[in-house]
């Protein structure tokens, strides 16, 4: 039994019962806790009469959208494609995007799907803004509030030292002329990555030293998405007094964008066991799923995911039984597709299931066919517990990529 939250959805069901059957690797989506999360949003936006929204970026498995649907208000996109996404697969929801830099050649068709655009930069603000307001976008600005509140991700922190993300204040009093200002009708921030609502508070209060003067001009202040809401023990009444402190203080409607907190500890990746090889006391476990192309995030981020009833090395600790302990790798050439370093509960053999938790965010929307690797399939688990395949990946989709011949 396995009672972390990645596996509170399997409710001490055995991963070989519940998904050997599979072929591996495969991700497997997990619609009872796609509902347990949309709930917590939804009561959220409830009890504050804030919009929460769907960042797609971290989640964009759109068979799950009907899931999802009643809970959300809408889906946040990262471009053109996301935003078209959210406009065909969820109608009934508003449609924000927001794009570092935006292309000429794509504005028309963006207009076509987005309610909300954000704009980076003043400068891009001059330039599509006004077409867009003319369309009856709902128009905003990323700032920028200077207030770095994570501390070793720097790859995830744009409030580093010279961010090209967010409009700071200098930027603005020195370029937001008075017909910019007159286009706008809401500010938008997104600085937080898997945090509290305390790093939210910190975040906010510098936005209102920075930007608490042109904030009742507005009409909505999206407050990004990195809120790690459905996370046991998150702050949720500090949220509520943030939400509240922007309701009041500056009469606008508050938007979230989450993207982790709707699918958190909603998805796994089965794999199995193809071969071990041992060297210089290492043991290494050779998966049919591979780091680098599965889960980029582990290399990317970096970090490393929960394993059905294996404790991390670092987390066991030195006094364990040498022959339970793992090193978890991929079929690529890259040396470095390693998962990382586990303690099993007893020694793993050829054709063992391996089940990583918590991999629905970031991952199937990440993954790629490096070394020709196979495309995982998806799988959704529906509420009652039965499966169903949602894609049939192959050598197609590989090879499709490529080139021109089918
Ligand atoms: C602008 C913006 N909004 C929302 C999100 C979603 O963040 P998360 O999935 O951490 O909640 C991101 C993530 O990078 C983002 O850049």
């Amino acid at each position: 039994m396995d009672r972390r939250a990645p596996f509170a959805p399997l409710h001490d069901q055995r991963p070989e019962d519940l998904f050997g059957a599979l072929p591996t690797p495969c991700y497997i989506l997990d619609e009872g806790q796609l509902r347990k999360n949309g709930e917590c949003l939804k009561a959220l936006a409830d009890r504050t009469g804030c919009r929460v929204l769907l960042a797609q970026k971290a989640f964009s498995n759109y068979d799950c959208y009907p899931i999802l649907a009643p809970y959300l208000s809408g889906t946040e996109a990262s471009g053109l494609f996301e935003a078209r996404l959210g406009k065909e697969e969820l109608p009934q929801g508003e449609v924000h995007v927001f794009c570092g830099a935006y292309r000429a050649s794509e504005f028309a068709e963006l207009l076509q799907y987005a309610d909300h655009i954000v704009f980076n930069s003043p400068a891009q603000l001059a330039r599509f803004g006004p077409r867009a307001k003319a369309a009856g976008k709902s128009l905003g600005l990323r700032i920028n509030p200077e207030c770095s509140t994570q501390e070793g991700h720097a790859i995830y922190d744009p409030c580093a030292p010279g961010s090209r993300l967010g409009t700071t204040r200098a930027q603005w009093d020195r370029q937001m002329t008075e017909p910019l200002v007159a286009l706008l009708d809401g500010l938008h921030f997104h600085t937080l990555c898997e945090q509290d609502a305390d790093d939210l508070e910190t975040t906010l209060q510098a936005v209102a030293e920075r930007f608490g003067d042109v904030l009742p001009r507005m009409r909505w202040l999206n407050f990004g998405g990195g809120h790690h809401i459905t996370r046991p023990g998150y702050d949720l009444a500090r949220l509520e007094r943030c939400i509240r402190r922007a309701q009041e203080a500056w009469g606008v409607t508050v938007y979230l964008e989450p993207g982790e907190a709707w699918a958190l500890n909603a998805g796994f990746l089965a794999a199995r066991v193809l071969d071990l090889v041992e060297n210089a006391g290492v043991q290494n476990a050779i998966l049919d799923a591979s780091a680098a192309c599965h889960m980029p995030d582990v290399i990317e981020m970096p970090y490393q995911p929960p394993v059905y009833a294996a404790q991390t090395a670092e987390q066991a600790g030195q006094a364990t039984e040498p022959s339970h302990r793992f090193r978890l790798g991929g079929p690529t050439c890259l040396a470095g597709d390693v998962i990382g370093d586990y303690v099993f509960p007893a020694s793993l053999r050829e054709g063992d299931l391996v089940l990583f938790g918590d991999l629905a965010i970031y991952s199937t929307c990440k993954n790629n066919t490096f070394n020709g690797m196979p495309l995982p399939d998806l799988w959704l688990r529906r509420a009652d517990g039965s499966l169903c395949r949602l894609t049939a990946f192959g050598y197609d989709d590989f090879k499709g990529r490529l080139g021109s011949r089918a």
